[in-house]
């Protein structure tokens, strides 16, 4: 192997260059020197964007050692209490050294959790790991190593916008995961999802990424009452309805799943809209045929919500018409707000199954979409108005210029017929 002859001249270098004083901290410097020799690419040259080093640590507070000393055999030595590369299997417990205990925590960062390693435990992650299946995520595979970052920082492979991209260099490795016979699809589905988009389009991070709903170290599957509680913690007005509805005890049993995702999925959330109740792809019809009751509600919920929704455009665009042609119209265009807000509202009832729930919004948007709709309608008319007006003013004047023309030129032949008299 090369590296004794490594050490040997790292060593006779390092040895000859400052015989007298050790180095401030020899890991750093002799392992500095190792990594340009092999091209730069281990720890020392990656630990510059190292939380820990930012804090002060060094590859001594993790691997032990003695970083005082120059000699290898010294420095790295068990006498020393050097532990070297740990054991993939020890990683967690390697972290947690630290991490779980919060009289050291405290000193450097008095608010910091000390439960991951705890939380890690009760995950799919941790217990399989702990029966010796090393293809799991341990901490380092989620927030790598020797460059761990904040977790805030924008470049931490953590941050809500890479969290996707790190789950899925295992979930969406069909190989890796083949073992398992669970899906590949996550980061496919998740990517075509409402949450994706709020995130990466619109810069949202609040809406969820994988740890959000899997949680960041307790990674277990997802339970069955855990699923809706998820969505819930955000959605909380969809849930509360959703509670009220016949489905909340029927959808528990349902494929394992149940709650928010029978009807919205898990990864591939896409925008609702009334396809959802009726047409080729609702899902309402995947339990309920065609002519029963519960589809004839689905289908009058669906009008509901459709016929609000032209009405209101229907008011929109006319108000458009009228403020086009310079008509004063704010009025109506911010009630035409509380409208859209009630067909908002009628989504969210939607959620309690019962048409009663519904109405209220429905009927509180139409009066408002049929009073706009007659605001609209009267400011064209008054527009229109106007216009004749207008017009019929530019003809009278037009008609009077004409008149006082034709006087004048009559005046001036007159003139013209007495001048050579
Ligand atoms: C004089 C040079 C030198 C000093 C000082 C030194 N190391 Fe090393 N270290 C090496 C070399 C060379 C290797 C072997 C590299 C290899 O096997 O590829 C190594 C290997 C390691 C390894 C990997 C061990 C394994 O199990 O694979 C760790 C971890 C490590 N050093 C940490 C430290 C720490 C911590 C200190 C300070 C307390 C330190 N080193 C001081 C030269 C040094
Ligand atoms: C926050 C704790 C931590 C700090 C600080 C740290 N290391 Fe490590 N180091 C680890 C862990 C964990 C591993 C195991 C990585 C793995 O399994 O891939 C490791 C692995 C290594 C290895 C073996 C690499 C390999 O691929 O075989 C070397 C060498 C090493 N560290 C040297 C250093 C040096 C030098 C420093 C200081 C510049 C340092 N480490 C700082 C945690 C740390
Ligand atoms: C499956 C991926 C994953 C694994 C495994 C993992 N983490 Fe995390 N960790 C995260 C995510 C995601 C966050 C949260 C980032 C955020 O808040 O935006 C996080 C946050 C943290 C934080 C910041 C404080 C906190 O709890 O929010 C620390 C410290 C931390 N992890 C340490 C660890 C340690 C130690 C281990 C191993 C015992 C570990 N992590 C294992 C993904 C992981
Ligand atoms: C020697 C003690 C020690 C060890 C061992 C250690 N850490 Fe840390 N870690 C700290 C300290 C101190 C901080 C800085 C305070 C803070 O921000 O939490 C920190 C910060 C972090 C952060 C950033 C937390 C944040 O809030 O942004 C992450 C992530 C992290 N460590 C992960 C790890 C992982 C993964 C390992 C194992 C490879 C590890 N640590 C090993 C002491 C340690
Ligand atoms: C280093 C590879 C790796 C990384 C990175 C990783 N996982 Fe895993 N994960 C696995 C393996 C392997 C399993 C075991 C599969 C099983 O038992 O079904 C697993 C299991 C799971 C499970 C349980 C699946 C089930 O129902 O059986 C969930 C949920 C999970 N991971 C979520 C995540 C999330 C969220 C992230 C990112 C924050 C993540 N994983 C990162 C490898 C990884
Ligand atoms: C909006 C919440 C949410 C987000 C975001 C999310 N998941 Fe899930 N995930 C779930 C729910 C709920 C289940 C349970 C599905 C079931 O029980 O049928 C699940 C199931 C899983 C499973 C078990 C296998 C499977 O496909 O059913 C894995 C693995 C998994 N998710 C990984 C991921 C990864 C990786 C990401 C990010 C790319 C992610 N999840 C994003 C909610 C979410
Ligand atoms: C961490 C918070 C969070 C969790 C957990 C969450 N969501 Fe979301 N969800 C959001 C955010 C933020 C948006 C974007 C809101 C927007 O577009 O105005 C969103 C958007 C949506 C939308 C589109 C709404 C619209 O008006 O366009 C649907 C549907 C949705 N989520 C369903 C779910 C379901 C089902 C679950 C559970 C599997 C879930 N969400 C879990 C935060 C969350
Ligand atoms: C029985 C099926 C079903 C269940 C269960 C369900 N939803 Fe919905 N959800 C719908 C339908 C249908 C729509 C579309 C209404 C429309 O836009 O026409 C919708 C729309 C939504 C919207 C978008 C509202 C908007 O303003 O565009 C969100 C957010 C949402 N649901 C969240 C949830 C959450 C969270 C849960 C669980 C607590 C849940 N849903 C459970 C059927 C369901
Ligand atoms: C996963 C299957 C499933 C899906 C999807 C589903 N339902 Fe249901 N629904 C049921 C079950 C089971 C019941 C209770 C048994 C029954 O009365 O038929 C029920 C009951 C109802 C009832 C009450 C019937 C009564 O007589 O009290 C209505 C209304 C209803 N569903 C409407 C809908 C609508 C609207 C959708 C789509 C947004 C929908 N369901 C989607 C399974 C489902």
């Amino acid at each position: 192997m090369r590296a004794p002859a490594i050490i040997f001249l790292v060593y006779w270098s390092l040895s000859a260059g400052a015989p007298s004083a050790p180095a401030a901290d020899s890991c750093v410097t002799c392992h500095s020197a190792l990594e340009e020799a092999e091209g730069a690419k281990g720890p020392a040259a990656l630990i510059k964007n190292d939380v820990h080093i930012a804090h002060g640590l060094s590859c001594a507070d993790c691997h032990g050692g003695d970083r005082t000393s120059d000699n290898p055999d010294v420095s790295m030595s068990k006498a020393k209490g050097f532990k070297g590369k740990p054991a993939r299997t020890a990683i967690p417990k390697f972290c947690a050294s630290c991490h779980s205990k919060p009289d050291v925590m405290r000193k450097f960062a008095p608010a910091e959790r000390v439960d991951q390693y705890e939380l890690y435990q009760t995950s799919i992650h941790g217990k399989r790991l702990a029966a010796g299946d090393t293809n799991v995520a341990t901490c380092i595979d989620c927030h790598s190593v020797h460059d761990i970052r904040p977790v805030k920082d924008g470049m931490s492979p953590v941050h809500p916008l890479h969290v996707a991209e790190t789950c899925a260099r295992c979930h969406s490795d069909k190989r890796k995961m083949a073992p398992y016979k669970i899906p590949t699809n996550q980061f496919e589905e998740y990517r075509t999802s409402v949450h994706w988009e709020a995130m990466t389009k619109r810069g949202d991070l609040s809406a969820p990424s994988c740890a959000s709903c899997h949680g960041n170290h307790g990674a277990k599957p997802p339970q069955v009452e855990s699923v809706a509680a998820v969505c819930g913690t955000c959605h909380v007005t969809f849930e509360e309805l959703y509670e009220k509805s016949v489905h909340k005890a029927v959808f528990s049993g349902v494929g394992g799943g149940g709650g928010c995702i029978v009807c919205h999925s898990n990864h591939a959330i896409h925008q609702p809209s009334t396809a959802m109740l009726v047409g080729p792809n609702a899902v309402c019809s995947g339990c309920h045929d065609a002519g029963t009751a519960p589809a004839q509600t689905a289908a009058q919920m669906a009008a509901w919500i459709d016929g609000l929704d032209g009405a209101l455009k229907q008011s929109e665009t006319v108000l458009a018409r009228a403020e086009e042609y310079g008509m004063e119209v704010s009025e109506a265009q911010v009630r035409l707000i509380d409208g859209r807000e009630n067909l908002v509202k009628s989504r969210l009832a939607l959620h309690a199954i019962d048409p009663g729930e519904m109405r209220k919004p429905i009927d509180a948007g139409m009066a408002i979409a049929k009073e706009t709709l007659a605001a609209g309608q009267a400011a064209l008319r008054e527009k229109d108005f106007r216009r004749w007006g207008l017009a019929l003013s530019v003809i009278l004047i037009g008609i009077a210029i004409l008149a006082i023309r034709f006087l004048i030129r009559r005046v001036e032949t007159n003139g013209k017929q007495q001048g050579p008299l």
